[in-house]
């Protein structure tokens, strides 16, 4: 019935005087009704729940330098704070189209940016790989300009769903796009000691990858459950318990953060989509197209750097970076995960 007024839902109730899980944070979650404390949040250094903030924005613009009415691609729309940007600069005629591999979050930003003024006439979204840019480009011609802004975005690991955190207990999947491939949790299930070691090393360098790996192969062969974050966190912590007692906390919140890392690396074959991605990319800029590209770990920026050096090198290239640009040292003091940041780019000849 119309006149019937809508059920009030109760939030979420939560003990002491802060929110703790995701769920609880429904001001972060409501920013529009909630724009004073989701500000707060942001001036006090953090990211408000299901928000990301956008790393290297003025110095992406100024590498992409925008012009009205050009064709431009965003690899990785995530929260859409670059592609926003971006659309500010393109004005009428221009044309942005955006992909994401996340199911989830791309109908949401797509929404958001709608909401602002820029609908399906001028942003073009489309739920692809970028490993699949030739097929974006074979739609839209070629790119005047392209930006990547590689790896995963807070609210991907902030969602407990989605198992990118340790932080929160929740299925071990740690997939970009839950409905493609297999999740982390049925990988370890399927992958040998060696193998897994060797995951664990060449992801994120981890010091105590056999001790780690040994742990969770025998857990599996045991048949004990590992099927989510916390089960995960409590074998490394298990694999762990040799080390000193005043190293031994600070040390297994960095090797989950590295194990979690070199999963979620595998699960989605991160390594593999940028390498593929790196190589289709000169044939779908047009002639002094501009790219940039932001990596947050050294796989990533190792493979940026050689196929830009080894594609200037063969003239697909006239120009590119010398050395990666880091953020500032106030973004970084306000944005830890900025810290990290290494951008690059290229001019296509
Ligand atoms: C760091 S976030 C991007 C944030 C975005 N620049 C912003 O300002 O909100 C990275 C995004 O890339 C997406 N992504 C990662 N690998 C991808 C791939 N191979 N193809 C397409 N999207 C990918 C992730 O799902 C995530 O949303």
């Amino acid at each position: 019935m119309d006149d019937e007024k809508p059920k009030h839902v109760r939030r979420v109730r939560y003990k002491g005087k802060h929110p703790k899980s995701f769920k609880e944070k429904y001001k972060e979650l409501n920013p529009d009704q909630y724009a004073e404390a989701v500000e707060k949040i942001k001036q006090q250094g953090r990211t408000p729940a299901g928000m990301h903030r956008s790393i290297c924005v003025r110095e992406i613009l100024e590498i992409l330098k925008i012009q009205a009415g050009e064709t431009g691609l965003d690899a990785t729309l995530g929260y859409g704070g670059h592609s926003l940007e971006m659309l500010k600069c393109l004005g009428a005629g221009g044309r942005l189209f955006a992909i994401d591999v996340d199911p989830y979050e791309l109908p949401k930003t797509k929404e958001r940016l709608a909401a602002v003024g820029y609908g399906s006439e001028v942003l073009i979204t489309q739920q692809i790989n970028f490993s699949k840019i030739d097929k974006v480009a074979e739609e839209a011609g070629s790119f005047n300009f392209v930006l990547a802004d590689l790896g995963v975005s807070y609210m991907q690991i902030d969602n407990p769903e989605r198992g990118f955190t340790f932080k929160y207990e929740g299925p071990l999947d740690l997939r970009l796009d839950p409905e493609k491939g297999r999740s982390a949790a049925a990988l370890l299930k399927a992958i040998s000691r060696r193998e897994l070691e060797e995951l664990l090393f060449e992801n994120a360098d981890e010091p105590h990858h056999k001790e780690i790996a040994s742990a969770i192969v025998s857990r599996i062969a045991k048949k004990l459950p590992l099927e989510t974050t916390i089960q995960l966190q409590d074998t490394i912590k298990e694999a762990l318990d040799f080390l000193p007692k005043d190293v031994m906390k600070e040390e297994i919140k960095k090797a989950c953060q590295r194990c979690f890392q070199a999963l979620r690396i595998t699960v989605n074959d991160e390594f593999g989509a940028l390498e593929e991605f790196l190589e289709k990319l000169p044939y779908a800029l047009a002639p002094g197209g501009r790219v940039a590209i932001l990596t947050f770990h050294s796989g990533e920026d190792r493979r940026v750097k050689k196929s830009f050096q080894h594609l200037l090198h063969f003239g697909a290239y006239s120009d590119i970076a010398p050395e990666p640009i880091r953020a500032s040292a106030q973004e970084s003091s306000s944005n830890p995960r900025a810290r990290s940041a290494k951008l690059r780019w290229a001019v296509k000849a």
